[in-house]
C-alpha cells in the first residue's frame, strides 16, 4: 500500500502505521522519527532541525524534501510505503507530488485520522516512546504501558518522553498544525486521495483502510 496518514499531533499516525507495516510489509517512513534520530546522533541534519523540533515549529521544507527525495528512491519503498508526518504543507505536498510522477508512483490514498481534541491532549501527555533511534516504540501509560515500567518491551532501552512534549511545544505544535497542516485534507479531497476516519480506534482505522484497499 502507498499511504499518505495525515492527522494532528497525536491522532496516531505513528500507531497506525506500525500496524499497517504487519498487513503488507510496506514501510513506515516518519520524518519526525528520522530528524529525532538525526538530532540524537548529532548530524548536520539534527544540528539544522533541533531548535525548530524543541519549539513545536515545522522544519524547513527544503530539508524535509532533501530527506524525502532519497527516502522514496531506496529499494525497500518498492512494496509500499506509509507516509506518517509527510507532506505536513502544501508546498511540501506539491513537491511530493511532482517527485512522484518523476519516479513513477501512483497514492491509493491519504487517511485523515480524526480525533477530538481532549484525547490528542490526554494522549500526548501521557505518551512514551522508546530512546533508541532505531527503535522509537510508542507507548502510553494509559492505553499501552511496557511489560516492565520504562523499558521498551522490543529492545530493551529506556522509555522516554520526547524532548516536544512539554506544555508549551505541544500548544505550539497544534497551533502550527491547524495553521499549516490541516489544510492538506482539502488539498487530497480536490486529488481524489482522501479519506476520514474516526481513529479513536486503531483497530477499526486498519480494518477501514484493509476494506477500501480489497487485502
Ligand atoms: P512527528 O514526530 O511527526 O510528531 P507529530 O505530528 O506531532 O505527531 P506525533 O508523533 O506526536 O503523534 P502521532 O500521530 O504519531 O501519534 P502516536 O501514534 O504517537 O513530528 C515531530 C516534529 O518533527 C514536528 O513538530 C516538526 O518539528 C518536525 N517534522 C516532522 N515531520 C515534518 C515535516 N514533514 N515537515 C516539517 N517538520 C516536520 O500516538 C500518540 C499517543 O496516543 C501514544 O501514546 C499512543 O500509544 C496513543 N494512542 C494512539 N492511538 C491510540 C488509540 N487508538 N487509543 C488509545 N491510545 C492511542
Ligand atoms: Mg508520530
Amino acid at each position: 500500500m502507498k499511504l499518505i496518514l495525515l492527522g494532528a499531533p497525536g491522532a496516531g499516525k505513528g500507531t497506525v502505521a506500525k500496524l499497517l507495516t504487519e498487513v503488507d510489509g510496506s514501510v513506515q517512513i516518519s520524518t519526525g522519527d528520522i530528524l529525532r534520530g538525526a538530532v540524537r546522533a548529532g548530524t548536520e541534519l539534527g544540528k539544522k532541525a533541533e531548535a525548530f523540533m524543541k519549539a513545536g515549529d515545522l522544519v524547513p521544507d527544503e530539508l524535509i524534501m532533501g530527506i524525502m527525495e532519497e527516502r522514496l528512491q531506496e529499494s525497500d519503498c518498492a512494496n509500499g510505503f506509509l507516509l506518517d508526518g509527510f507532506p505536513r504543507t502544501i508546498p511540501q505536498s506539491e513537491a511530493l507530488k511532482a517527485l512522484l510522477a518523476r519516479i513513477g508512483i501512483e497514492l491509493d490514498m491519504a487517511v485523515n485520522l480524526d480525533v477530538p481534541r481532549d484525547v490528542i491532549l490526554d494522549r500526548l501527555t501521557t505518551r512514551r516512546t522508546c530512546s533508541n533511534p532505531e527503535c522509537q516504540a510508542i507507548y502510553n501509560v494509559k492505553s499501552n504501558p511496557p511489560k516492565q515500567e520504562g523499558i521498551c518491551d522490543k529492545c530493551g532501552s529506556p522509555v522516554i518522553q520526547r524532548d516536544d512534549e512539554t506544555e508549551e511545544a505541544i500548544s505550539k505544535r497544534l497551533e502550527t498544525y491547524n495553521e499549516k497542516t490541516a489544510p492538506l485534507a482539502a488539498y487530497y479531497e480536490k486529488e481524489g486521495l482522501l479519506v476520514n476516519v474516526n481513529a479513536t480506534s486503531s483497530d477499526i482505522v486498519v480494518s477501514t483502510i484493509k476494506e477500501k484497499l480489497g487485502l
